[in-house]
C-alpha cells in the first residue's frame, strides 16, 4: 500500500493526494509549487512579502519605492503613518501569481497561502485585495493560515469567483474549526478543505506557548473526523506537520484523511527558495538544533533552528520599506524591543542584541530565519553525501515520487548524480 492507492477529490477533479505547504517567504517558489502541479498533486506559492518577492523575481521596485515615500519616517518609532498602496499590491499580487499560472504543464492545482497575521497596517482592506487580485490572475485556490478571521470570506464574498475558487482554512483545533464554519455557513459558502496543522509543523503554531507539547496530530485529526460526521459535513481533510515518510501518509489517508500536507522534505529540494548553504544548515541539524520559541512578534510560538540569525539581530526596523507585520495601529512589537535595546545598550560594546522578538520581515526576506519542522534533523535520511562532505540536494519530484512510491517507512534517496 502507498500514497498512490488514493486520490484528493476537490470540486469534481482528482489529485494525487501530496499537497506542499506554503512557505513564506518565496521558499515554496513558483517552481516547487509547479512541480507538484505537474506530477497530478497541489502546489502552494505563499505571498507573504509578495511585493519583495516581485522586486526580487521582476526586477521591480516596489520596496524601495515605498520606503522613499516614507523616508521621512525611518527614525520614528512610531509607525501608524505607514501604509501599502492598494493599487501596488494588487499588481504585484496578481503579477506573481500570473506567472506562477501560466507556467502550469500538468493536471495538478496551484493554490496560495494567504496568512491573516501579514495585517500590513490595514488588516481587511489589505487581505481583501490580496485575495482578489490572485483570484483574477487565475489562482486555483486560497488557503487562510496563521490568524483565521471570521470575516475573510465576507471580505470576497461579492467577487465573481467566491464560488468558483478552491477556499481552505489551516486550523489547529475542531474549536477554531467550529467558529469559522458558523461563520462560513451563514455565506452558505463551506470551506471545500481543511488543513489540520498539527505541533510538528514548521513556521508558525497555532497554539498556546504551553500547549503545543500536549497535542499529537493524530488526535486532532480524528477529533476533526467524528466532529464533520457529526455536523453532516463532507469537506476533505488534509492533515500537516511531522509527515516525513510516504507510510505516514498511508497511515492518515487510512484513517479519513483525503490528502497530506507536507513542507519539511522539500526545503532542501533544488526548487527551494532558500539559499543553497541554508539547506546544508537544515540537513546537518541535529535535534538538539531545533526549538519552538516565541521570538516572533506574531505572539504565536515558532519552530526554527537555533542557528537563525535573526535571534542575533539588531537590525533597524524596516516598517518603511516592509511593515508586513504592523498590525492596525502601525504597531509591532520588535520595533519597542528595538527601540529598547538601543536606548539602554552600552555604547562601548558596541553591537547590541535586541531580546524577546526579532524583525520578522527582514529575518524572512534575507532567509536569516531558519524555520522548519521537528522531523528536520531527518532530512539527512533522504540525500547522499558528496565526497566534499556536502549534501547532494534533491529534486522536488524526487521528493514527491518518494512520498507517492514508497512503502513500510522505507525513504528512496535520490541516485548519485555527478554535480555541475
Ligand atoms: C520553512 C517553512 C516555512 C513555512 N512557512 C509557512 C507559511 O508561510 N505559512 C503557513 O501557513 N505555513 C507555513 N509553514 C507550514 C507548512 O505549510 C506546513 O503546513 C507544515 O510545515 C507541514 O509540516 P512538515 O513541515 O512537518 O511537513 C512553513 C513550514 C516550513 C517548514
Amino acid at each position: 500500500m502507498n500514497v498512490n492507492n488514493f486520490r484528493l477529490k476537490l470540486g469534481g477533479k482528482e489529485y494525487i493526494p501530496i499537497v506542499i505547504g506554503g512557505m513564506g517567504v518565496n521558499i515554496s517558489t513558483s517552481e516547487l509549487a509547479l512541480s507538484a502541479e505537474r506530477l497530478g498533486g497541489i502546489g502552494h506559492i505563499s505571498d507573504a512579502e509578495v511585493m519583495f518577492v516581485c522586486d526580487q523575481l521582476f526586477g521591480t521596485s516596489y520596496v524601495a519605492d515605498k520606503r522613499q515615500m516614507y523616508a521621512s519616517n525611518v527614525n520614528n518609532r512610531d509607525k501608524s503613518s505607514v501604509h501599502f498602496d492598494l493599487e501596488q499590491l494588487a499588481e504585484a499580487q496578481k503579477r506573481f501569481v500570473s506567472h506562477t499560472i501560466s507556467q502550469k504543464t500538468g493536471n495538478g492545482a496551484i493554490f496560495m497561502n494567504c496568512m491573516e497575521k501579514l495585517t500590513m497596517n490595514n488588516s481587511a482592506a489589505t487581505l481583501k485585495v490580496r485575495m482578489e487580485a490572485a483570484m483574477e490572475a487565475g489562482i486555483d485556490g486560497i488557503t487562510l493560515a496563521a490568524g483565521l478571521h471570521l470575516r475573510s470570506l465576507d471580505l470576497i464574498s461579492e467577487h465573481e469567483r467566491f464560488r468558483d475558487v478552491k477556499l481552505g482554512i489551516v486550523i489547529s483545533s475542531v474549536r477554531a474549526l467550529s467558529i469559522f464554519l458558523k461563520r462560513a455557513m451563514r455565506l452558505q459558502r463551506p470551506p471545500d478543505y481543511i488543513v489540520v496543522e498539527g505541533p510538528l509543523a514548521g513556521g508558525h503554531l497555532g497554539f498556546g506557548p504551553d500547549d503545543w507539547q500536549s497535542q499529537s496530530l493524530q488526535s486532532i485529526v480524528a477529533e476533526t473526523l467524528a466532529f464533520l460526521k457529526k455536523e453532516n459535513l463532507d469537506i476533505p481533510i488534509i492533515p500537516a506537520g511531522g509527515i516525513f515518510t510516504g507510510t505516514d501518509a498511508v497511515e492518515y489517508l487510512q484513517a479519513g484523511a483525503a490528502a497530506v500536507q507536507v513542507a519539511t522534505r522539500f526545503t532542501i529540494a533544488r526548487e527551494s527558495g532558500l539559499p543553497d548553504e541554508v539547506k546544508q544548515h537544515y540537513i546537518n541539524a541535529s535535534p538538539e538544533d531545533v526549538e519552538v520559541n516565541l521570538s516572533s512578534p506574531t505572539g504565536y510560538p515558532m519552530r526554527m533552528l537555533k542557528q537563525s540569525p535573526t535571534l542575533y539581530y539588531s537590525r533597524k526596523p524596516n516598517c518603511e520599506g516592509l511593515g508586513y507585520l504592523l498590525d492596525n495601529n502601525g504597531q509591532c512589537s520588535y520595533i519597542d524591543d528595538y527601540y529598547e535595546a538601543l536606548e539602554s545598550r552600552n555604547p562601548a560594546e558596541g553591537r547590541f542584541v535586541v531580546k524577546n522578538h526579532t524583525c520578522l520581515c527582514t529575518g524572512m526576506a534575507r532567509y536569516d530565519c531558519w524555520t522548519c519542522g521537528h522531523t528536520v534533523s531527518r532530512l539527512k535520511e533522504t540525500v547522499n553525501r558528496l565526497p566534499d562532505g556536502s549534501w547532494q540536494l534533491p529534486s522536488a519530484e524526487d521528493i514527491f515520487m518518494d512520498y507517492l512510491l514508497s512503502e513500510n517507512h522505507s525513504i528512496r534517496k535520490p541516485e548519485i548524480k555527478k554535480q555541475g
